[in-house]
């Protein structure tokens, strides 16, 4: 197996962040990564933040469980609460991916995505610990978005694509046993 294949194997969820901040210059190797993904038609309708701000980070997650927690079903809440009542697990740093609508629209999406596996497996080759969040979103779907928006610099027409958090964990689990039935050779 080669070095990328390895990162790709080893790559987990962490839900149990340290306090330590990741270095400078590994989360300007991450963000190098994020931009350097394929996009359709090169189009590139995205920004990447990275945040460094544990005030603000945590802010967002408290926005982001009381949007949840008024929300009329209350599984996804529970879920969290059973999970320790924060949607970013105490993590020190966050990129934020900012999306600006494509045409095809919800193309966007695709190249979202794309970003986010790049800044994880760039991040997991450097041995920090990441999660793809998609619960990033609700701290803008209430009424504080735009003072996020505001505070994370968002550029004009961009709205909250995902996240993903990045810090070191406590203790590694190990990622999903891929399902092979997922995959089916035609010869
Ligand atoms: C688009 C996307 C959004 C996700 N959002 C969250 C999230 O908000 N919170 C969370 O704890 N995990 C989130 N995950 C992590 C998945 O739960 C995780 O990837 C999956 O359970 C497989 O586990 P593994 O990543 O450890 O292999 C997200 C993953 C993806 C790809």
């Amino acid at each position: 197996m080669n070095d990328t294949l390895k990162t790709i194997s080893e790559r987990f969820s962490c839900r149990n962040f340290t306090d330590q901040v990741p270095e400078k210059k590994y989360l300007e190797a991450i963000a190098q990564a994020a931009i350097q993904a394929p996009s359709g038609m090169n189009r590139q309708c995205w920004h990447v933040i990275v945040v460094n701000n544990r005030d603000l980070i945590s802010e967002m997650d408290k926005e982001g469980i009381n949007i949840l927690s008024l929300m009329e079903d209350r599984s996804m809440y529970e879920r969290i609460m059973k999970r320790g009542g924060n949607l970013f697990y105490n993590a020190p740093c966050m990129i934020l991916i900012a999306l600006k609508e494509a045409y095809p629209k919800g193309a966007e999406l695709i190249d979202c995505g794309i970003l986010a596996q790049n800044i994880s497996l760039a991040a997991t080759s450097l041995g920090i610990a990441n999660l793809h969040c998609g619960f990033v979103g609700l701290a803008f779907a209430g009424n504080r978005a735009n003072e996020f928006k505001e505070k994370l610099k968002f550029p004009d027409e961009y709205e909250c694509g995902m996240g993903v958090l990045l810090g070191y964990t406590e203790n590694a689990m190990p990622p999903h046993v891929p399902n092979q039935n997922k995959i089916t050779y035609i010869e």
